[in-house]
């Protein structure tokens, strides 16, 4: 499974890339806002430092200027993955995108029918978002098995990845890679917490107790 950070935080970005847990990065107008930064730079400088896609959301809600947005984005560096909203006319801007060989990932997905829809897109990746559904008293992670079930059924037809989002938690990310997803997004605090276990401190405290008490060396 691979990991995208859900962040337009570069301090972030690059932190985790020394650890290998960027394969790729999303950002949402939130996040972008959240820098403080203008958009374009932002993305400029994500582009820079990372090798796999990097997903830039459109802000217009209307076909043709999702095309004339996504076309603008897209222009940024050959790793942009253009985000779309789930809508009819985010459908198409994924459809025309894709024709023009350009990675879209079509985000905002709540349902099952909505990826299938995805797909017939001829999406690059689908976003469903997990937290999101859990906060408004649905399981989340019920939408993935769903999914990943559909395009099991058509390994020839779709080709659409399946891009975890709206990650909250470590057992989110754990459940989405037992259940085989493809990509996980998930914010800089979630995968930071993934190294993290008590049972490791304690045994590494131990381990050096013991070293330090009988004299033992490597340099
Ligand atoms: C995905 O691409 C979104 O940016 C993100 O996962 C949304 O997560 P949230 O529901 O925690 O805001």
């Amino acid at each position: 499974m691979k990991f995208f950070v859900d962040t337009a935080d570069l301090g972030a970005i690059e932190e985790l890339l020394e650890l290998g847990l960027v394969d790729g990065v999303t950002t949402n107008p939130s996040l972008v806002a959240k820098t403080g930064q203008d958009l374009f730079t932002v993305l400029r400088d994500i582009c820079r430092l990372v090798e796999g896609p990097v997903s830039a959301e459109v802000l217009a809600t209307d076909f043709a200027d999702m095309l004339r947005e996504g076309r603008r984005l897209a222009e940024i560096a050959p790793n942009i993955a253009v985000k779309v909203p789930l809508t009819p006319d985010g459908l198409k801007a994924c459809r025309r995108l894709v024709a023009e060989g350009t990675a879209v990932n079509v985000t905002l997905c709540f349902s099952p029918a909505q990826a299938l829809l995805a797909a017939k897109a001829g999406a690059t990746f689908v976003s469903p978002f997990v937290g999101r559904l859990d906060d408004v008293g649905h399981e989340g992670m019920e939408l993935i098995r769903d999914i990943l079930t559909i395009f099991r059924n058509y390994p020839n037809a779709i080709r659409t990845q399946v891009l975890v989002a709206s990650v909250r938690s470590v057992p989110h990310l754990v459940e989405a890679a037992r259940l085989g997803a493809d990509i996980v997004t998930a914010p800089p605090q979630v995968l930071r917490a993934l190294v993290a276990h008590p049972l490791t401190e304690r045994g590494l405290a131990r381990f050096l107790e013991d070293a330090r008490q009988s004299g033992i060396r490597i340099l």
